[in-house]
């Protein structure tokens, strides 16, 4: 009870400014993420399949697929909400750790583990790992890499854990070049996200935080261009419902590749 009281207090202190003030800085999108999903957590799922009309499960299930994994791959997960992602790996006999910022979310995913064996879910922030370098074949994240403060700092951090040569996988909105589909894109966002909020947050705010943070992502090819700076080669992304997101996929330079460049 004090503790939603106290997430809801944080929140609307949030709301008093402009939810894009509230991310404006690094510290105040840090703030703002972790009390956001922090309160959203029991509804996640729901709202995940609401939002994408029940197809994030396919898109997560592609992204696997071009990751490919198989038995004794050394996969992470990060920002794994509530393991979806992490599950499926798994499921292709990949060892797994899953790691997300939010603790309910990862009390939750533990809670879907069933007999098999289960990723390892641990509470943790993506822009600094509590891994040794080149620890990962694979890592994996979904909705992960818009919700960061510093971006540049998280593909650092992948590309740290990755061992030469492993894959990183990204699924996530994009950001429509054509200022025209942007515009009503981003709006449409706002419009159903406000509804929802209202609906099952009383608080039309809690889901325009999506359409505000999309705003301020470079992109999928903003993206790719800052893994490519980052310690990436043979960096592609592939479209997903026609461009309004992307999976990005890229490979751990390996020292040599490094030195070349
Ligand atoms: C939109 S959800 C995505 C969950 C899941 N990957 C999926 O695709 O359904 C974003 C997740 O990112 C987590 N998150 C935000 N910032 C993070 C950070 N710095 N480190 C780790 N997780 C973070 C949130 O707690 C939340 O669970």
């Amino acid at each position: 009870m004090t503790v939603g009281l106290a997430i809801t207090r944080e929140l609307s202190i949030g709301n008093s400014m402009s939810i894009h003030e509230a991310i404006a800085t690094l510290e105040g999108k840090r703030r703002y993420v972790r009390t956001l999903f922090a309160t959203i957590a029991d509804r996640y799922d729901l709202i995940t399949v609401l939002l994408s009309y029940g197809q994030d499960r396919r898109w997560k299930r592609r992204l696997v697929d071009l990751a490919a994994p198989g038995p004794g791959t050394r996969a992470l997960d990060l920002a794994t909400g509530t393991g979806d992602i992490a599950f499926v790996v798994g499921a292709r006999h990949a060892r797994v750790v899953a790691l997300d910022l939010t603790w309910r979310m990862i009390e939750l995913a533990r809670r879907k583990a069933g007999q098999g064996p289960s990723p390892f879910f641990l509470v943790g922030d993506m822009t600094a790992l509590p891994f040794a370098s080149g620890s990962f074949d694979l890592v994996t994240t979904g909705y992960g890499l818009r919700n960061v403060p510093d971006l540049g700092v998280a593909i650092d951090e992948i590309a740290r854990v990755l061992k030469p040569g492993g894959q990183a996988l990204s699924l996530d909105f994009d950001r429509p070049a054509n200022a025209f589909v942007r515009f009503w894109y981003l709006a449409y966002l706002a419009l159903v996200g406000s509804v929802l909020g209202w609906i099952l947050h009383r608080d039309p705010d809690t889901y325009r935080y999506i359409p505000a943070s999309i705003r301020r992502y470079p992109g999928a090819a903003g993206v790719a261009w800052l893994m490519e700076q980052r310690g990436f080669s043979r960096v592609r992304h592939h479209r997903v419902l026609g461009g309004l997101m992307a999976i990005h996929q890229g490979y751990r330079k390996s020292e040599f590749e490094e030195l070349r460049n």
